[in-house]
C-alpha cells in the first residue's frame, strides 16, 4: 500500500513534482505522422498549426525495419521544429518489445523538454504504468526536465479493459486513454477485419409483421448497432472518476468521411474530447465534430441566463430546465470558450471575443 501523502513525491531524486490536475487544453485530434519519413516530417510546420495534437508514431503502422529512422525523425521534429501552442506527442511501442526502452531513453533525455505526452499502447493493468512512472521519473531527473511528461494510456486489450479504473488511477501522470479499436478486436477474438467504426453485421431487426412467417427477412427494417458503445461508456467514467481525459482512437476508412463522422460524434456525446486524425482530411471531421455546435452554444448561454443562479426549475420553449440541464450547458459553454482561445474562426462563430 501506498500512502496517499506519497503519491504526489517525485518517483526518482530531482525528478520534477508530480502534476495536481491535467491541464485541460483544446484537444480535439490527436493527428498520426511517421517520423521515419522524410517528406512527412517536412510538412509538420504547416500541419502543426491545424491541428491541437501532433503525434510521432514509433509503434504499429512502422515497419519493423524503420523503428530506428522513427525514433531518429521524432527527435529531430522535437528538437527542430517549432510546432507553437500545438501539443507534441509521442507514441512509442508497447511494453513487450525490443524497441520500447530505447524509445523512452530517446525521446525523454533528446526532447523530454519540447514533448507533452507519451502515448503508451496495450496497457493491460497498473502495473505497467508504475513501471512507466518510475522509468519517466529517472530519465527526467537525470535530464534535469522542470515538467514531468505526462502518460496517455490506448486501451486495447480485453485485460486493459477489465483494469480501465485501476489504469486510469496508477499515476498523476496519467492524462488520458485512447480506444485502440483495431487491437482490441483482434484481442478479443471479435470477428471484424476492420480498423475501428462499426460492422453491418451488428444488428437488430424489427419484428414481423402481425400474422407473418418470423423466418422471412423482407420488409423488417434492420438497424445497425454500435459496437464500440459499451467500452466507450466505460472508458468514459473510469476517466472522469479520475479527472482524467477520454479519446476515440482510430478509424481507418480514411474515405468515408461520413461513417468517421457518426463514430466520432457518438465519442464526443458519450464525453470523449477527441478522436485520431490518421489522414488530413480527418482533421476537419474531428474539428467539425469536437467543436460544439455554435447553435448548442447559443442555446446553452440562454439556459444559463435563464437559469440565474443555477438552482430551481424553469420553463424555456416548453421544456423544464433545472440545476442538472444548467451544468449540462455549463460543461458546453466552458468547452466552447476553451476552444475560442485557440480557434479565431471559433471565436467568432460563437459570438466570444478571442480571450473571453
Ligand atoms: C490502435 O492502436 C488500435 O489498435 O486501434
Ligand atoms: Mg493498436
Amino acid at each position: 500500500m501506498r500512502s496517499p501523502k506519497d503519491f504526489f513525491r517525485p518517483l526518482a531524486l530531482g525528478a520534477p513534482d508530480p502534476v495536481r490536475e491535467i491541464p485541460v487544453r483544446p484537444s480535439r485530434m490527436i493527428h498520426f505522422f511517421p517520423p521515419s519519413v522524410e517528406k512527412m516530417r517536412a510538412k509538420v510546420p504547416d500541419i502543426a498549426p491545424t491541428v491541437d495534437i501532433l503525434l510521432g508514431n514509433l509503434e504499429d503502422g512502422v515497419p519493423a525495419s524503420d523503428k530506428e529512422a522513427a525514433r531518429a525523425g521524432m527527435v529531430e521534429v522535437g528538437r527542430n521544429v517549432d510546432i507553437g501552442d500545438t501539443q507534441l506527442w509521442s507514441r512509442v511501442n508497447s511494453l513487450d518489445s525490443p524497441w520500447f526502452l530505447d524509445d523512452v531513453t530517446a525521446l525523454v533525455s533528446e526532447i523530454g523538454h519540447n514533448l507533452d505526452v507519451i502515448m503508451v499502447p496495450k496497457v493491460e493493468g497498473p502495473e505497467d504504468i508504475h513501471y512507466v512512472d518510475r522509468l519517466l521519473a529517472q530519465l527526467e531527473a537525470k535530464a534535469e526536465l522542470a515538467q514531468p511528461i505526462l502518460v496517455h494510456a490506448i486501451l486495447e486489450t480485453a485485460r486493459g479493459v477489465a483494469n480501465v479504473e485501476e489504469i486510469c488511477g496508477a499515476s498523476p501522470r496519467m492524462q488520458g486513454l485512447s480506444l485502440g479499436p483495431a487491437d482490441l478486436a483482434a484481442n478479443r477474438r471479435m470477428k471484424t477485419t476492420r480498423v475501428g467504426g462499426g460492422h453491418p453485421g451488428y444488428l437488430v431487426r424489427d419484428d414481423p409483421a402481425e400474422g407473418a412467417e418470423p423466418a422471412q427477412a423482407e420488409g423488417r427494417a434492420t438497424h445497425q448497432q454500435d459496437l464500440w458503445h459499451y467500452t466507450i461508456a466505460r472508458m468514459v467514467d473510469a476517466c472522469v472518476m479520475h479527472g482524467i481525459l477520454p479519446f476515440y482512437g482510430p478509424f481507418g476508412d480514411i474515405a468515408d468521411t461520413v461513417a468517421c463522422e457518426d463514430q466520432f460524434r457518438n465519442a464526443y456525446l458519450l464525453g470523449c474530447v477527441g478522436a485520431w486524425s490518421l489522414h488530413p482530411v480527418q482533421i476537419g471531421v474531428a474539428k467539425k465534430v469536437f467543436s460544439p455546435d455554435p447553435a448548442e452554444v447559443a442555446h446553452a448561454t440562454r439556459v444559463i441566463e435563464a437559469m440565474g443562479d443555477g438552482t430551481g426549475a424553469i420553463m424555456l420553449d416548453g421544456k423544464m430546465e433545472d440545476d442538472a440541464s444548467v451544468k449540462q450547458c455549463r460543461v458546453v459553454v466552458e468547452l466552447a470558450k476553451s476552444l475560442a482561445q485557440r480557434d479565431h474562426e471559433l471565436a467568432s462563430a460563437y459570438g466570444f471575443g478571442a480571450t473571453s
